[in-house]
């Protein structure tokens, strides 16, 4: 099975995805519909289609992962692509040499897709102004990591069947979430109405020109919420400066039964993960119905098979 191409649709011209703000709802929408279609690929006894065989995908993380990672991998295994991963670690950056001669020496080896994740903002965006091949930001320090926004979207929607008119409510450690930015200007792109609530200190001055409401309580946000996504206190982001104690900020900002009980009853709870459990989640929020934190990461694989598969130019007639 791969995905129909439909003969309305215009051919798919986007080849690099750096942040949520390079897609219009239309082009959104394409990619969580294709994502429904590779959903199931992964759930056969046999999870591979030959959609993007002979393609190569390179995925360089200069930051940890596991998800996000993991499901490129996955995701360009199960469309048959050739996958290589090079770490920040185990690459020659620690013997000295550039992020750009780096990529100049991965762009030699003829890659169609490039999958990037660095802890400096604008490091996916320098690659691709500089690389023929087409480039995905998987995190960008606090700047974006747009095919999380879209696994969110793509679980909302299999949750909520739409997210027009939707409450989402995104807490927590807004200022150094590249996750909120961008779930910020996708959601907003798809109808939702998007609340940020987080201290102050950890709130981006310009929190409103996202898109969302600002809180600098929890409160305020869940009540009424459709949607509500945690999101993790970036520990190595933080120097100490930004709040007084963890378990002051958990008494006043974490998610538990009771706080959960302003949002709808039927509300669902996201996290992006990796969670600080007992901080900014509890465990029995975690873990209990309302969650869904488990089918974002199996939404990611084929969110990605979908975004692999459009930006590698699968949906032309050329391919596959
Ligand atoms: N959500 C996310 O980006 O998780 P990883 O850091 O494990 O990839």
């Amino acid at each position: 099975m791969e995905p129909m191409v439909d003969s309305q649709l215009p051919n798919w011209a986007l080849r690099s995805l750096i942040s949520a703000n390079d897609l219009d709802a239309t082009s959104a929408r394409r990619i969580l519909d294709t994502a429904e279609t590779f959903f199931e690929v992964s759930r056969r006894p046999i999870r591979k289609v030959p959609a993007l065989r002979g393609k190569t995908l390179l995925n360089v993380f200069f930051e940890a992962s596991t998800r996000t990672r993991t499901s490129f991998e996955l995701a360009g295994k199960r469309l048959s692509m050739d996958v290589v991963n090079l770490s920040g670690s185990s690459s020659s950056t620690t013997k000295g040499e550039t992020l750009l001669d780096t990529i100049k020496t991965l762009e030699a080896m003829q890659p169609d897709l490039v999958v990037i994740r660095h802890a400096a903002s604008g490091a996916a965006h320098y690659v691709a102004k500089r690389c023929r091949a087409g480039v995905i930001n998987a995190g960008d320090g606090t700047h974006e990591h747009p095919t999380q926004a879209l696994l969110d979207a793509f679980t909302i929607r299999r949750h909520k069947r739409d997210l027009a008119g939707l409450k989402v409510a995104i807490c927590g450690d807004i200022l150094h979430s590249r996750v909120a930015r961008s779930n910020a200007l996708l959601l907003g792109k798809l109808g939702a109405r998007v609340h940020f609530a987080g201290p102050r200190t950890l709130m981006p001055l310009a929190a409103d020109q996202l898109g969302a409401v600002v809180h600098d309580r929890i409160e305020p946000a869940l009540e009424g919420a459709d949607v509500v996504m945690m999101l993790r206190i970036q520990r190595e982001r933080l120097s100490g400066v930004f709040l007084p104690t963890l378990r002051e900020y958990s008494r006043t900002f974490g998610l538990n039964e009771k706080r959960l009980a302003l949002a709808k009853r039927d509300a669902i709870v996201l996290h992006p993960g990796p969670m600080n459990r007992g901080v900014e989640i509890s465990p029995e929020v975690a873990d209990g119905p309302q969650s869904v934190i488990l089918d974002q990461v199996e939404a990611g694989v084929a969110v990605r098979m979908a975004v692999l598969w459009l930006l590698a130019g699968g949906d032309s007639p050329a391919v596959g």
